[in-house]
């Protein structure tokens, strides 16, 4: 479904943030990517989107743009658009009419456990409930791949569990193929069926790649006692300790100038 082959990818005359990264997704395989804060992670993304160029190496995508849907952590609702209008500007660009795809919107609001939620404003929806409204977004349109950057990040524990609950039946439902960047170990061994690791940046390639060893469909409270899922996050912890060692020590005290007052 995706293929990166030697990917580079500088700003500017900076160092390079990626050098030489491959990756491999094949389709109706769940990819988790994760790594030290700021190694790139949502670079890779956005140059799997195409909104950013690599440098060099290239990103080949076996599915057509028009297949392939993101999912940010910021929700990007319009907020001049009602609820239903969001989802259903998705649907109007792939040419339905207003009136088929208000119903699509209406028919995927309710999916998503936000019937009779159409009228309403953005602004009159929790974080969670613009979350879901921007799945709905995402799914209306039918996508074979799904790519993620820390979707669920800013909701709290509860609403995190449900919308990741739902959002893997679904993906087994769609047979969905899906990347996601996450820096949560554990949602990403439960979620996946294979966990990469990039490395310390500048420069940053793959470190690792872990195979989750846990059959599908998985119930996500109960999977994370499994002696398995126990000892992947512990292998990951140490090779993800590996890479933030190095920056963490760098976090010194200032060396604050003395001023008498
Ligand atoms: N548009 C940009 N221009 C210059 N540098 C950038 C830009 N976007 C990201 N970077 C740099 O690239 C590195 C990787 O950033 P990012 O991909 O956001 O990291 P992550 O998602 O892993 O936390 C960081 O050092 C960041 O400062
Ligand atoms: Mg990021």
């Amino acid at each position: 479904m995706l293929t990166i082959e030697q990917l580079s990818l500088a700003f500017g005359r900076n160092e390079p943030v990626l050098e030489d990264v491959d990756l491999t997704l094949e389709p109706g395989r769940f990819m988790s990517l994760i790594g030290p804060s700021g190694c790139g992670k949502s670079t890779l993304l956005r140059a799997v989107t195409g909104l950013q160029r690599p440098s060099s190496g290239r990103v080949h995508l076996n599915v057509e743009r028009k297949h392939v849907a993101f999912l940010f952590q910021d929700d990007a609702l319009l907020p001049w658009r009602s609820a239903r209008d969001n989802v259903a500007l998705g649907l109007r660009n792939q040419g339905r009419s207003k009136r088929a795809a208000r119903a699509i919107a209406d028919e995927w609001l309710a999916a998503v456990g936000l019937d009779g939620f159409g009228d309403r404003w953005p602004r009159q929806l929790s974080g969670g409930q613009r979350k879901r409204v921007a799945i709905a977004q995402c799914l209306a349109l039918q996508p074979r791949l799904l790519l993620m950057d820390e979707p669920f990040a800013s909701l709290d524990a509860i609403v995190r569990h449900y919308l990741t609950s739902d959002l893997l039946n679904w993906v087994e439902r769609e047979r969905l193929t899906v990347l996601m960047v996450t820096h949560d170990l554990e949602e990403a061994i439960a979620l996946s069926d294979q966990v990469v690791l990039l490395g310390n940046g500048p420069r940053a390639h793959i470190k690792g790649r872990f195979d989750v060893p846990l059959e599908r469909p998985r119930d996500l409270v109960q999977v994370r006692t499994d002696p398995r899922f126990t000892a992947l996050a512990q292998q990951l912890w140490r090779a993800l300790s590996e890479e933030v060692a190095p920056l963490a020590s760098g976090i010194g005290r200032p060396a604050l100038k003395v001023v008498n007052e």
